[in-house]
């Protein structure tokens, strides 16, 4: 198969509470809000037009994931390979609604296993004007690299691991205790999941944002106790991507790891292998 998945565009996130999104994203994630219509905001990080589309109304946390695509022939390749797994994809064509609504030139959907909206697209139209942080901060995200990466709590491991394996092309990582870790570009992980410890639990539990030095994590640290936004786990090192990190609870039902330093994959030399322990030092958590 040589069509596959190649960057995390964006993400779409219900809310119950737009307002709060409106300073959080600003002030603690460095983000830079772009108005979008009376229910949602956009948020850039990098050259793109947006990267989180916050909705009010809509299903509470991450609802829907954005995949690149390199293009329409490898988007046909593609829909065609995931229907063989028994998949129903939905093609929004150049012009429809959609497509329009995205920002991109052509998007298909499907449902992964637990019912989370996947689109596929291709052709992200970049923004008229540069991306400046409110707080001066800047990201490790590009067209190549995409916008971070997405952790998940999934029903059925064995499931996830065709979904975004066999079906979507993802390489595998590695592996932490029951959390499997994939790469669709250097980046060494935009997929990762665990199963979730009980079902009301299912959904994506953290976006992953880089910044480009460890002083914009430092300054979203000071950001988030300013404004008193709780935090899911103090800053830490991880043992697989080596990446220097903290979390923190968005107003929406879903956390932002924010770190910096992670390490990139090259396939040719890469080694999967398997971690005890996600931790070096730090990510101390109420509920670890
Ligand atoms: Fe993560």
């Amino acid at each position: 198969m040589t069509a596959t998945v190649r960057s995390l565009g964006y993400v779409v996130i219900g809310t119950t509470d737009l307002a709060a999104w409106r300073t959080f994203a600003p002030q603690v994630l460095g983000m830079e809000l772009v108005e979008h219509t009376e229910t949602s905001l956009r948020f850039r990080m990098d050259e793109f037009g947006y990267r989180f589309q916050v909705e009010e109304g809509a299903p509470e946390g991450v609802h829907t994931l954005g995949w690149g695509v390199k293009g329409a022939d490898e988007l046909t390749e593609l829909i065609a390979h995931i229907e063989k797994y028994g998949y129903t994809v939905t093609r929004h064509g150049q012009g429809s609604e959609l497509a329009a609504a995205r920002n991109v030139k052509e998007v298909a959907t499907l449902s992964d296993p637990d019912g989370l909206t996947i689109e596929l697209f291709h052709a992200f139209e970049e923004a008229l004007t540069p991306f400046v942080s409110p707080v001066g901060t800047s990201f490790v995200a590009d067209r190549e690299l995409g916008m971070g990466h997405i952790f998940q709590m999934v029903s059925d491991p064995e499931k996830y691991n065709e979904f975004y394996r066999d079906v979507l092309g993802f390489r595998l990582s590695d592996y932490i205790g029951p959390a499997t870790f994939y790469h669709c570009n250097p980046r060494h992980h935009s997929f990762a999941f665990v199963p979730a410890p009980k079902p009301e639990m299912q959904r994506v539990h953290h976006i992953m944002m880089e910044t480009t030095d460890l002083d914009g994590v430092g300054r979203a640290i000071d950001a988030m106790k300013a404004a008193g936004a709780p935090e899911t786990a103090t800053l830490g090192k991880h043992t697989n991507d080596k990446m220097i990190s903290f979390y923190v609870q968005t107003p929406s039902k879903v956390s932002i790891e924010y770190g910096t330093g992670g390490i990139f994959i090259d396939d040719e030399t890469w080694v999967p292998t398997q971690y005890s322990s996600a931790h070096y030092w730090g990510h101390d958590r109420e509920d670890a």
